[in-house]
Formats: C-alpha cells, sequence, structure tokens
C-alpha cells in the first residue's frame, strides 16, 4: 500500500509531457556513434536472418533514439509454460534516423507499429513496421518509411511471444516441491547485466534510464509482484485477474523484475512507512521471520545513513527455488537465492546468519548504490558491486555488531588479494563489450577489491569525510549514472554541499580552519590517488627497511609466484605505481603515523628509537608489507614475548603477509612458520584461526599430492599443537559468534583427521538423529560436522540422502549436500553428480558447489575434473559461458592441482574450448594458478618436512 506521507523525491515522466530538464540530462551523457556509415558502406552492416542488410553493426545501441516510458503487459501461463506480452515504449528522438535499434533475445515479435504525437493526438491508427533481427548482437531493427523527426516523440508498439526461459535468465521458470510432494512452477524474472531483452524488446543499457509502468495477468490461485506497489487488480471475463503497478522511478531495464507465483508473506513497516515483506513458498513461511527483522532494521540504517529516503513506498524480499546467483537487488522487488534469505532457527548456523545478513545488506545497498545511482557502463561495474560489498561492512557493523563482522571483510580483501597478485588479474575499471565479457566483470576484483579500496580510502579521510562525499555523490547522480571519475570528483569536491565557504576557503563545521586547509590539500590528491587503485591492475608491496631512525621504504608491485630473481619479474614492474596511503605504529608507542608513499622509495624518521615498526596498522590498506633485515625477526619476538603489544588486526594482516611473502620467494616457509608458534597463547580467535587456515591448507596440498610422510607429519603436530583448545569444545551452540565459529573449524578440523574423540562424538549424535528419524536437533555449528561423519558408512550416506529429498531448510541442504560429497566412495559421488545433471533431486543451481566440493575431496578430484571435461556441452547447456556457476566449475575443478601433467592437461582442455570458440579470463588465471602451485611445492615441500621434523 503506497504510504502517503512519504514525499517521492523523484520525478516520473509519462506521456509526452517530459521536460526539457530531463531530455538535457540525458542527452549530455550519451556519446555520438557512426549513424551515417550506413548510407555511406552498406558492405560493413551485417546481414539479418531474411537476408536483408541490418542496419547496425555495433554492439552498442546508436543514441538517436531513447526511451523515456514502457507501457508493458505481460501474461504468463504456468500450465503451458509460456508468455504472451505487449508493450508501448515512448521514445524522444534525438537525431532524425530510418531505424530504431533495441534489444531482443529469443522473443518472437508477432506486430510492431509507431505512431507519432500527432497520430496518438487525433487517435490515428499506427503505421505497421518491418522488423529485422541480428541475433549475434541481439539486436532488432525497426524499419521506418519515412524519417522520424529529431526531437519529436513517438510511441512504438510491439506485440510478442515467447517460451518461459529454461536456465536462470531472462523471464523463467522455477519450480518446488510441497510437503505434501507435489510439484509447483512460478514464473520469475532475471535481467542482470543483460537478460532483460529475453523478456521484452528493449534498450538493454543501464544508461537508458525510463519509467515502466507494468501490468501482469494471471489466475486467482496466483499473486504476482512487481518492482512498485500494486495500483488496482481488474477481473476479466473467464476468472483470470490482471494487476495494474504503480509507474515506477527512472531507472534501468536490468532492474525491472517481475514474479508470478503462490507465495506466501511476512510484513512489517520501516521507521520511514516503507512496508517491506518478506516471500517464500507456503512451507517456508517460518524461515523467513529473521529477515524480515534484519531488513526492517537495515532498511532504517541506510535511509538515515545516505540521508535519502528509499524512494518506493513498499520493498518486496522474495526467496526463489531456482536461482543462479546468490540474490539480485531488483528496485523494490529484491529476489534472492534461497540460502541467502531464510533462515531456519533448527538447522541454519552462525555462519548461516551471517551470511543472510550479510546478503540483504548488499541487496538493500543497491537501492541506493546501482539502482538510484547506476554505472554508465558495465566496465564501471565495480561502483555498483564494490560499494554493495563494502556497505555491508558499514551497516552490519552498526545494525548486528554482535556478528563481528569486521574479521570477514579482512578475509575478503585476503581473498581478493590472491587473485589481484596473478598477472592475469584486470584493473577495477576495465572495458567489457560482449555479453560473456559483460559477465565475467561480475568477479571478485569488482566485488572484493572494489570494497577494500573503499574502505582504505575511508580510512585515509576520516568516516566522517568519506560519509559526506558519498552522500554529495549520491544525491548529485540521483536517477543519473555516474563513472569512476564522477566518484572521485564528489569525493574530492573542495567544497561539499553543506560546507560553508568564506574568502575561497570551505569550512566544515567540525572543523577548524587549520585543519580544513589540510584537508583541502588532501582533497586534491583523492582523484589522483584512486587512479592509481582503479586504472592499474594489481597490488603493491611496500618493503620496509629500518636502519636505526629512519626507515627506508620501497613500493613494487607483488606477484604470487613470481620470484625477484625470475627473468620475468622486471617487465612484470614496469611502470606501476600507487599512491599508498601507508600508516605505521611502532613498539615505542600507540600512536598511528601517516605518510601517502606516492615514488617508487621514500625515506622517513622515526620520532624516537623502536625495536619494531609495524606497517598497514589494523590491515585497512589494500598492500602488503615485507620487513627487511632484522624487521621479521623483531616482529616474531615480540609475538612470542608479549603478542597483545601488537593489535589483533595486525596479529592478522602479519600472518597474512609473511605466507605470501613466502609464495612471492621473498620470506622463507620456516620463518613463516615460526611466526605462527606464538599462536597456542593467541587470544583473538580471529588470529588464531587465520594461523590455522594456512597450516591446514598446507595439510590439503599435501595430501591431495600424496606426500603422506609430510601429511602424517602436519596431522601429528596439528592435533598435538591444538589438542588443548580443541578438548575444551563442547558440542552446543553457546558462546559468541566467534567461538561458535572456532568451534565449528576445531572439530572439524579434528574429524577430518580423524581424532577419535571427536569421530566419537559425532558418530553418537548422527546414530541418535537417524534413531530420532531425523528429528533431534543437532546443535547447527556442530551439524555439518556429525553429517559428514555420517556420510562415511553407506547406510549414513543413503540416509542422508533421503533427508535431503524430504529437507524443507537449504542451510540443511546444503550441509547435507556437503557432508554427501566427502564420501571416500566414487561410485557415490558419481551418483551425486548424475543427480545434479539430472537437476530433480539436487537443482541445477546447486551442481557448481556440487561440483566444487567434489572436486575438494581427494577421492572425488579426478572424477570430478573428468567429468566436467567430458560434459562440457552438456554444461554449456545449462549455464551461460561467463555466468558465476560456470567459472566455479572451471575454477573448482582445476585450481588446486600442482603438477606439470595436470598443468599440461587443463592447458590442453582449455585450447580445445578456445578452439571451440569458447575464451574466458579464467582460463588464464586458473593457469597461473596452477604454475604458482607447481613452484610453491618445488621450492616449499622440502622446507615443511624438515619443519616438521624439527617441531614434533
Ligand atoms: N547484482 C548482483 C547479482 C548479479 C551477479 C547479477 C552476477 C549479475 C551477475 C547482486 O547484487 C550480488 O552481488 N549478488 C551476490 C551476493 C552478494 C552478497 C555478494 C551474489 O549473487 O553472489
Ligand atoms: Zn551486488
Amino acid at each position: 500500500m503506497a504510504n502517503s506521507r512519504r514525499k517521492l523525491i523523484f520525478n516520473i515522466s509519462i506521456g509526452f509531457y517530459c521536460s526539457a530538464v530531463i531530455q538535457i540530462c540525458i542527452c549530455s551523457q550519451f556519446t555520438s556513434s557512426s549513424i551515417d556509415q550506413f548510407n555511406k558502406d552498406r558492405g560493413a552492416f551485417p546481414v539479418a536472418i531474411n537476408g536483408e542488410i541490418f542496419p547496425w553493426h555495433e554492439l552498442r545501441l546508436p543514441t538517436m533514439v531513447i526511451p523515456l516510458h514502457y507501457d508493458l503487459f505481460v501474461h504468463p501461463n504456468l500450465t503451458s509454460l509460456d508468455f504472451v506480452a505487449s508493450e508501448k515504449i515512448e521514445v524522444l528522438v534525438r537525431d532524425a534516423t530510418r531505424f530504431i535499434i533495441l534489444h531482443s533475445k529469443d522473443l518472437e515479435i508477432m506486430n510492431v507499429t509507431l505512431q507519432s504525437e500527432e497520430d496518438l493526438r487525433y487517435r490515428r491508427p499506427g503505421r505497421k513496421l518491418t522488423v529485422l533481427s541480428y541475433p549475434a548482437h541481439e539486436q532488432i531493427a525497426l524499419l521506418i518509411p519515412e524519417k522520424l523527426m529529431a526531437d519529436l516523440r513517438y510511441s512504438v508498439a510491439i506485440d510478442f511471444r515467447a517460451k518461459l526461459a529454461d536456465g536462470f535468465e531472462g523471464f523463467y521458470k522455477s519450480t518446488y516441491r510441497t510437503l505434501g510432494g507435489e510439484t509447483r512452477t512460478i514464473a520469475v524474472t532475471d535481467f542482470e547485466p543483460t537478460q532483460a531483452r529475453m523478456a521484452f524488446p528493449c534498450f538493454d543499457e543501464p544508461l537508458f534510464k525510463a519509467n515502466f509502468s507494468i501490468k501482469i495477468r494471471r489466475e486467482s490461485r496466483h499473486i504476482a509482484l512487481s518492482n512498485m506497489p500494486k495500483v488496482k487488480t481488474i477481473e476479466l471475463e473467464g476468472g483470470l485477474l490482471e494487476d495494474h503497478f504503480e509507474t515506477t522511478v527512472k531507472m534501468s531495464t536490468y532492474l525491472v523484475a517481475y514474479i508470478v507465483c503462490d507465495f506466501n508473506s511476512v510484513s512489517g513497516t520501516a521507521s520511514s512507512g516503507v512496508k517491506v515483506s518478506i516471500h517464500a513458498a507456503p512451507d517456508k513461511w517460518s524461515q523467513t521471520h529473521y529477515a524480515l527483522e534484519a531488513s526492517l532494521k537495515l532498511l532504517d540504517f541506510y535511509e538515515n545513513y545516505f540521508d535519502i529516503h528509499y524512494p518506493l513506498a513498499k520493498l518486496d524480499l522474495v526467496a526463489i527455488p531456482d536461482f543462479e546467483s546468490g540474490a539480485m537487488e531488483n528496485w523494490g522487488l529484491v529476489t534472492y537465492r534461497e540460502t541467502s534469505l531464510l533462515f531456519d532457527p533448527k538447522t541454519s548456523s552462525t555462519s548461516d546468519k551471517l551470511w543472510v545478513t550479510r546478503v540483504i545488506a548488499h541487496e538493500l545497498a543497491h537501492q541506493w548504490f546501482g539502482n538510484l545511482v547506476t554505472m554508465e557502463w558495465w566496465n564501471d561495474i565495480w561502483l555498483n558491486e564494490g560499494f554493495a560489498t563494502y556497505m555491508e561492512l558499514i551497516s552490519v557493523n552498526v545494525t548486528y555488531p554482535e556478528l563481528q563482522f569486521d574479521d570477514d571483510f579482512l578475509d575478503m580483501c585476503f581473498e581478493v588479494i590472491k587473485r589481484d597478485s596473478l598477472n592475469s588479474s584486470h584493473p577495477l575499471s576495465n572495458q567489457a563489450e560482449t555479453s560473456t565479457h559483460i559477465k565475467e566483470m561480475f568477479d571478485a576484483v569488482s566485488y572484493k577489491k572494489g570494497a577494500c579500496i573503499l574502505n582504505m580510502l575511508k580510512d585515509f579521510l576520516s568516516e566522517e569525510k568519506f560519509k559526506k562525499g558519498i552522500i554529495h555523490y549520491l544525491k548529485k547522480f540521483s536517477y543519473r549514472n555516474a563513472k569512476n571519475d564522477d566518484l572521485w570528483s564528489s569525493l574530492s569536491d573542495d567544497c561539499l554541499e553543506s560546507d560553508s565557504t568564506s574568502g575561497g576557503f570551505c569550512y566544515s563545521d567540525s572543523k577548524t580552519a587549520s585543519n580544513t586547509l589540510t584537508f583541502l590539500r588532501e582533497n586534491v590528491k583523492v582523484k589522483q590517488m584512486m587512479a592509481t587503485w582503479t586504472l592499474q591492475k594489481g597490488i603493491p608491496l611496500v618493503v620496509v627497511n629500518q636502519e636505526g631512525r629512519s626507515l627506508r621504504l620501497q613500493q613494487e608491485r607483488f606477484l604470487n609466484g613470481v620470484f625477484k630473481e625470475d627473468p620475468e619479474w622486471g617487465a612484470l614492474q614496469e611502470r606501476y605505481l600507487w599512491h599508498i596511503p601507508v600508516t605505521y605504529s611502532t613498539s615505542s608507542s600507540n600512536a598511528i603515523h601517516r605518510h601517502i608513499l606516492k615514488s617508487k622509495t621514500d625515506t622517513l624518521d622515526l620520532p624516537e628509537k623502536t625495536s619494531w615498526v609495524k606497517f598497514n596498522v589494523d590491515s585497512n590498506g589494500y598492500y602488503i608489507v615485507h620487513y627487511e633485515g632484522r624487521g621479521w625477526d623483531q616482529l616474531i619476538t615480540q609475538l612470542n614475548q608479549n603478542h597483545t603489544f601488537l593489535r589483533p588486526k595486525d596479529r592478522i594482516s602479519l600472518i597474512h603477509d609473511a605466507f605470501q611473502l613466502v609464495s612471492a620467494g621473498r620470506l622463507t616457509l620456516d620463518k613463516a612458520l615460526d611466526l605462527t608458534r606464538y599462536l597456542q597463547h593467541e587470544t583473538s580467535i580471529p588470529a588464531l584461526l587465520k594461523g590455522l587456515e594456512y597450516l591446514e591448507l598446507f595439510y590439503h596440498i599435501t595430501e591431495r599430492r600424496n606426500v603422506s610422510d609430510v601429511t602424517e607429519n602436519l596431522k601429528h603436530y596439528l592435533l598435538q599443537y591444538f589438542k588443548p583448545v580443541i578438548d575444551m569444545q563442547s558440542w552446543c551452540d553457546e558462546g559468541s559468534v566467534w567461538d561458535r565459529r572456532l568451534r565449528a573449524a576445531l572439530l572439524k578440523l579434528a574429524c577430518y583427521l580423524n581424532h577419535a574423540p571427536c569421530i566419537q562424538k559425532a558418530t553418537e549424535l548422527f546414530s541418535q538423529w537417524m534413531e530420532s528419524s531425523g528429528k533431534l536437533n543437532i546443535p547447527t555449528d556442530v551439524l555439518k560436522i556429525v553429517y559428514s561423519v555420517g556420510a562415511q558408512t553407506t547406510a549414513g550416506w543413503n540416509y542422508l540422502l533421503e533427508q535431503y529429498k524430504l529437507s524443507l531448510s537449504g542451510a540443511e541442504k546444503n550441509k547435507i549436500l556437503y557432508a554427501l560429497s566427502t564420501s571416500k566412495h566414487q561410485e557415490k559421488l558419481m551418483k551425486l553428480i548424475e543427480l545434479g545433471m539430472e537437476g530433480k533431486v539436487i537443482k541445477t543451481q546447486d551442481l557448481a558447489p556440487l561440483l566444487h566440493a567434489i572436486a575438494r575431496n581427494p577421492k572425488g578430484q579426478q572424477l570430478a575434473w573428468n567429468f566436467v571435461k567430458e560434459n562440457w556441452i552438456h554444461l554449456l547447456k545449462k549455464f551461460e559461458l561467463g555466468s558465476f556457476p560456470i567459472r566455479m566449475i572451471i575454477s573448482g575443478t582445476t585450481s588446486h592441482f600442482s603438477s606439470k601433467d595436470e598443468l599440461q592437461e587443463v592447458k590442453l582442455f582449455f585450447e580445445s574450448l578456445k578452439a571451440q570458440g569458447s575464451h574466458l579470463e579464467i582460463f588464464q588465471i586458473v593457469l597461473e594458478t596452477i604454475s604458482k602451485n607447481i613452484k610453491w611445492l618445488e621450492k616449499n615441500l622440502p622446507i615443511l618436512r624438515n619443519w616438521l621434523l624439527i617441531s614434533i
């Protein structure tokens, strides 16, 4: 229901009465194209399906005609699984033209007519247009007998129909099973980045913002949802109903959404009056309550933080049974994978809760970053995704401090560093042309590096100034599009709107005049500085050399797997230079010192003599630090003497950087391992888990390679070293979030290493659970461990598979599926893959994570890889090239390889795919990763072996 109290801050334009202001702001953002070329050089143009010349040869649409408003009518039939639809697009002609180019994919266009303003005024019927189709570019051309005149508006009416799509894109079907065993179908859209064109012919580029008035016809057993609140429902002859929705705000096509389903919902009202509802399949209704609480809190938070109202009167969050990614931020109608929205207190763990909270926080942040202000083109998708990811940190820290999200954020930065320190990485702002390239842009770099450099900038500017800048950016570009540079300008604007000016200087309320001057100087730097982080790929390494009170700093490009002595190292360093806002603290004071390292080398003077310096305080910077000379030894000594002298996040970053430096050949593995020795006294759980993570990783590497002596010794070392803390763990869900995560991690490790007390307890719980016919509530944090131990017997495995079929909790199903994938029996693993390919018991949406999990199992790695090689064509029928699942399948089944033979095999496979026309960025990433693994083992296996011998 619309809330009349809310003052809408947008300007809807319907009919032919759009204001000139709107035209100007649209036009100024377009660039001109080679429009007249058509007449000059017909040979350069492609051929349409019917053999005629298609009048446009570029992937990007021309800008002579722009859309203002879409009237869209859709009637899906959930029995025949198709839809009929029609639309009227009101367009503005900017340059006279004889054709209109639109996007359209897999749609049957039945009829197209055109009316001028005059035709409409005198109610003259539309003139029928000829339609040409060029599927390679997913475009259609409407040919106009007489030229459309510049500065006039026209209305294009199109009737079309299509099947509901099979996969996860466009307007597709999704099914679910009820408790009673009935299978039901719903119809749902998922458009980002380039799939709106599968649902209706449109100008499917983010810059073509328009208003949409949507009508959905449905049966009375269903409901229809769309971006906006419903205005009315009309009853039609024959019992069908037609829902009319309010006209949307001005927005990009990829954010349009509609759903026809029979779901139930829970609703609440945010402080500002927005009605928030969570929708799910009827039997899953009981799992929707946490999402409602979280989304209300988070919506309140964002409205306050951004000082901009969420502009719609309602916000729906819907759990879709078949969903390719994690969630999608359609304006007012956010769609989620069930496991990203539903929370089942009986089976969802503390990590599951954090995930649900994060995803809601992420998608709600997009309602501002992405929906209100959209990137001009997909090359800057990081402006959407990096910001939404960064805002997860800001909002979850305030709304759910008990989830202690901070340390996870740090981990996220570490994850992308792995990727960004390979030569195959790419700049944040990167060219993207084809649909496949555009899909590939949704990667760790855009999301995680984007978020991490924003966090670094916030730390540099101060929270207050950063926040002011982003609010300025959001307000300035509302209902419009922005690019990289616009963001930096907003963050550097000499005078932000709320500052007062006098005598040519800006004075912000809380700063003294002299502070303001310093701030101004910093302002100038922002754009220059951020260009070094967004336009060049990679991550810098800061090398610190302390000599007395003098600190010599040097920056270089950090490369994982390429050593300084390698011949290619020099060339890979050329022309890389960052403006690095470094911070450091010393052994003699708690103060945080700041400096901008802009040149290759620099020298700093310490105020006093100190035994150690620690750079990158709290790990807020996106760089790795190496301490030359006695630097590392001094820090290790401090950790051993009293680790609490260093801040917890600094301890985490020391562990992280040390092991990264080992991969880059700058630190020996035994030095990094020596650093972890202090961990038995570590009081911070995230730091302890970070150390444990590396030791576990080495265990898995050697186990996969069958290096049994090292594997055995490592197992011995881990169990001996962590025994006291393992034995302290209880098998229940008590304690803080990190207590619970420590418990889950330690017991998982202990059972994996066959630690007898762990296996015994897990077996006991599993038997009790089976005896109770799955009714017994096992503590959620150990659920996955108990299932995994249970899955090791045939009876347990079969029972788990039966429970998988019955369970209504996505969180539980994920845990069961993981457990099933840890079986040591290849025929069982193969059975899982078959079920995943069939897509009934194990849904297609879960196939990629399943293959990934099987490939992590030493007994499944070869099986999963062979399967992918042999079934590539089948996999491509299920998922688009460049999509999340395809990339996950490739990297998940190959990037752990660590031998030359494996590298060769993977290379050959990729070559064959390239020969078939499939080329993905992930191929190069995988090849580099495998080469890096090979090198790591060659160098470090003997060191690891020796270190263990002296340590156990
Ligand atoms: N906008 C994306 C959804 C998306 C992903 C569209 C890939 C097109 C291609 C959405 O906001 C998103 O980022 N979803 C994430 C979840 C998030 C919490 C990291 C996802 O799907 O994994
Ligand atoms: Zn996102």
